[in-house]
């Protein structure tokens, strides 16, 4: 895919991060079957049925509201594509129901879509007036205001703390249990700022370390990623490629940690005089470690300032 497609609904546009980057990290293979974890606007999934002429993907999402878009932008291809609504932690699942395991490669394009992002009835952005929501999936009972509205003061200051690395949780905490009921995006922004001291020299908005800890919190984000990453070692054949596009340090690191144990042949504490894990080595990153977009992409598309895509290829395992 050209760069500078775009995948457009609704009025808006999402540009796909790193499309060719991806495309050979996964090294596709003319006749191989692929799974796409994130299929949002279809970008990724259409790079992927374009590389190979037998190539099939097997897309998964949880928002059903992408559909017409995906199946907009892939449009021709119904023989070798299929969309499924589900939560990627079910991925072995979904992929064993739908007759594509072993698969030739694995790809994940975390967190939020621009469709969801620019969406202001979706409450994912701090920047328009939303009602407080942030589920990925319209369909999940929880919901941002229930996080907002009901958790006691500690355990918001904790999901601020750990979820948005930001040290004035229990600041942020206090003013937010203070102001309640809080309703909107624009209220729940404004409440941040004024509990962090409002804009003065800020380099980004004071209430975006917020926003993504509680989007973290709502959707479950990191232990869903946790959870798929392990299924994907059991899907991918010989020589199948897992790559992971992510875009904070969070979930990079537990990226980063899990294709650096999987590594590894032994993963007993050190000092044991001998191996007692058994644990054997799943997958080879292939170098670089990460690669970030390119200066032509970033200028073209600054949402993709913070991704970093990860590459790991999976190694026959020894009895
Ligand atoms: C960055 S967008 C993907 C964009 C896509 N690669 C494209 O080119 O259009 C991320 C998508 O993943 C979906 N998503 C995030 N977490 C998910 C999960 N745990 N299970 C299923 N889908 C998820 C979101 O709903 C969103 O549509």
């Amino acid at each position: 895919m050209d760069r500078q497609e775009t995948v457009s609904g609704f009025g808006q546009q999402h540009i796909p991060v790193m499309v060719s980057e991806s495309i050979q990290g996964l090294n596709v293979r003319a006749d191989g079957r692929y799974v796409d974890c994130t299929a949002g606007a279809g970008g990724h999934t259409l790079a992927i049925l374009r590389a190979g002429a037998s190539v099939r993907v097997l897309s998964i999402d949880k928002d059903s509201t992408v559909n017409d878009i995906y199946k907009e932008a892939v449009k021709g291809y119904e023989k070798r594509v299929e969309l499924v609504k589900a939560d990627f932690s079910e991925l072995k699942k979904v992929a064993t129901d739908a007759g594509f395991a072993p698969v030739a490669g694995v790809l994940f394009d975390l967190g939020v879509s621009s469709m969801q992002l620019d969406e202001a009835s979706r409450g994912f952005s701090f920047q328009s007036e939303g009602p407080l929501d942030m589920r990925m999936d319209p369909a999940q009972k929880i919901s941002a205001s229930d996080i907002i509205n009901r958790y006691e003061q500690k355990e918001l200051a904790a999901i601020i703390y750990k979820y948005g690395e930001d040290s004035a949780g229990n600041r942020i905490a206090s003013a937010i249990v203070r102001a309640r009921p809080i309703t909107t995006t624009a209220q729940l922004a404004s409440v941040v700022s004024i509990a962090k001291g409002g804009r003065r020299g800020a380099r980004i908005h004071p209430a975006t370390q917020t926003f993504q800890a509680i989007r973290i919190a709502v959707n479950d984000e990191l232990q869903k990623l946790s959870d798929a990453l392990k299924q994907a070692i059991d899907l991918l054949a010989p020589q199948g490629r897992l790559a992971v596009i992510s875009y904070h340090s969070l979930e990079d690191r537990i990226v980063k940690q899990f294709m650096k144990t999987e590594q590894r042949n032994c993963i007993c504490p050190p000092g044991l005089p001998e191996c007692r894990c058994g644990h054997k080595a799943a997958l080879k990153i292939i170098k670089p470690d990460f690669i970030t977009p390119s200066e032509q992409e970033l200028t073209l598309n600054p949402r993709s300032r913070s991704a970093k895509l990860r590459v790991a290829e999976r190694i026959a395992q020894a009895a």
